[in-house]
This record gives structure tokens, sequence and C-alpha cells, in this order.
């Protein structure tokens, strides 16, 4: 029998420390790239890919990201009063998209023990899980595209771009064989390394923000041990389960902006704004105007 993937789990309880001051009482995942909070924009793949539900891993401090995707009777009272009828169904369109829960990870133990943190909401079926700081500009969008492989292959799929040389060991680098049979950009992974020196990396395949994961992941992930950091990684997990069964990645067809970081996130806000027509000819004009003549 082919199981279905319903669930999302979004990682959100890391320290953001690269946007301090900006994340000290506020968390990364609520910077706005032109109107909308970074998490928002991953959610909403998450509905344009056939998901109904959303668990977010979240830490003290965060419980405004759970406000964001619930109903503000208030402020929909106040729009409705105003006539400000076009802002009112942006806003309760945030909280009609999909059913979310949260469940805390009550210290930054690493990716691989937030995502061992939703066993319990995620259950016995496969799920996916979304790190909100990559985000995609793609058609299908890039869930769907790899909801479509793991219905053929029934196994992860894990989202994969190439990077340059010097980037791998920022990444999880991946050592593959082509899988053609299964669909463009698809490979069969044979092994999984995290953050390798440059000279090691077996590619420059890099794992990107996007994971169909299987549920005997949370065995695999309880079993790993914690990382010189102190950190267990999804990675490491992963490259456990790996010896049991099989994984595949898909080089995601698409445009991938990391707003995790300063020079990302000022890219990933030109890009946005650039493709929004309510903002694109003025912000084209500003752009003109410091020298540049780029439009999307
Ligand atoms: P990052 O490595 O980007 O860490 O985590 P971060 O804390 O968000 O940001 P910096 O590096 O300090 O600036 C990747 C994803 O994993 C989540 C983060 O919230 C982010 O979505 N994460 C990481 C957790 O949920 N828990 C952790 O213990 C670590």
């Amino acid at each position: 029998m082919s199981a279905l993937i319903r669930k999302a789990v979004f990682p959100a309880a890391g320290l953001g420390t690269r946007f301090l001051p900006a994340t000290k009482s506020q968390p990364k995942e609520m910077l706005t790239l032109v109107d909308k909070p970074i998490i928002q924009y991953g959610v909403e793949e998450a509905v344009a890919s056939g998901l109904t539900d959303v668990i977010i891993v979240t830490s003290r401090g965060k419980s405004v990201i759970e406000d964001h995707f619930d109903i503000s009777a208030d402020l929909e009272a106040h729009l409705a009063a105003k006539g400000k009828h076009a802002l009112l169904e942006e806003v309760k369109k945030v909280s009609s998209l999909i059913t979310v829960s949260s469940v805390r990870q009550g210290e930054p133990l690493g990716l691989g023990h937030a995502v061992l943190m939703a066993r319990g909401l995620v259950g016995d079926e496969p799920f996916a899980v979304v790190l909100g700081d990559d985000i995609f500009d793609a058609k299908p969008p890039a869930l769907k595209q790899m909801v479509d492989v793991f219905e053929k292959v029934q196994s992860p799929v894990i989202a994969v771009e190439r990077v340059p040389q010097n980037d791998v060991s920022s990444y999880g680098i991946l050592a593959v064989e082509p899988a053609p049979e299964v669909g463009p950009g698809v490979h069969r992974i044979l092994d999984m390394v995290e953050k390798p020196p440059r000279d090691q990396a077996p590619s420059n395949l890099a794992i990107i923000g996007r994971y169909l994961l299987t549920p005997d992941i949370f065995p695999a992930l309880e079993a790993t041990k914690s990382d010189k950091s102190g950190e267990i990684q999804l990675t490491n997990g992963m490259k456990r389960l790996l010896q049991d069964r099989p994984f595949y990645a898909l080089e995601v067809d698409g445009v991938r902006h990391d707003a995790g970081n300063k020079v990302g996130f000022l890219k990933a806000t030109a890009y946005f704004a650039l493709k929004r027509p309510d903002v694109s000819e003025a912000f084209t004009e500003y752009l003109k105007s410091l020298g540049f003549s780029r439009s999307l």
C-alpha cells in the first residue's frame, strides 16, 4: 500500500545567531521578505504540494509563530469595519491554510533532535521536514516535485543542489549513483557526510532544506550520538538508516534562496520584490537609480 505525505515538520527552535540583534527577541522565522514572514513561504509551498498538517518545533519566545497561523478575531473585525477587504482576505488566508500544531524543543540540541521532538505528532507515517530558511520559487512547488518521486519509490527523498566546491564544508554532502529510471534529476544515495572538508567531499551535491522521511528515521535518530558540538545531526541519523533502506536525492527544478544568512536574505528580498506586481515597478526604478538595471 502506498503511503500519502500529509504532515510537514518545520524545525524552528534554532537560535538564529546570524541575524542578531534582530533575533534577540523575535524568531528568525518571522523576519519578513517583502511583507510575508519567511516561514509562510514554506507553509504556502506545503499547502500547494497537497500537505494538510504543519508541525512547528519551537522554543521559548517563539509563540508568535503559532499566533501568526492562528485566527486573529480582533484584527479581522477591525479590517472588516474599515472596509479593508483585500487585507482581510490576506489575513484570513493565513489561518485557513492548514492545521497547525507545535511541540517544544527545550534546548537547541540540533536539527536531528528537533525532528525527534516531532515524533509524537507525526506518528507512524511518512512526513516532510521543511527548513524555512530555504525558499524556493519552483513550478511545480519543490515539495510537490519530491512527493511525486516519493510516490514512485516509497522511500525517503532528500532535496539536493550542486554547490561550488568551496562551499561543500557548509553542507551535508552525498555520494550518489544516477537513477534516471525514477525520473530526471533523481539519484540513489550511496553515502552521506555532514560538512566534509573540501578534499574529502564525495561530490558537490549538497543537501538543502527539504526532506521526505519515513517514520523509521525516529529510532535511527534516537540511536545517533551527538557530534563534537553537542548536536544530533539529521544527516547522521539518515546515514545510519541508509544502512537498512534505500534513500533518494532529487535535484529540484527551480530557484532556491538561502534566507538564513544576511546576503541570501537580501537577495531573496530583491528577488521576491521584483516578482511582486504591487512593488516591482517602483522597486525597479529605485534599483535603476542606484545604477542597477536587471529585472526578473
Ligand atoms: P541553523 O543551522 O540555520 O541554525 O538551523 P539557526 O539557529 O536557525 O541559525 P544560526 O545558525 O544560529 O544563525 C537549521 C534549522 O534547524 C532548526 C533551525 O530553527 C533552522 O530552521 N534547528 C536547529 C532547530 O529547530 N533546533 C536545533 O537545535 C537546531
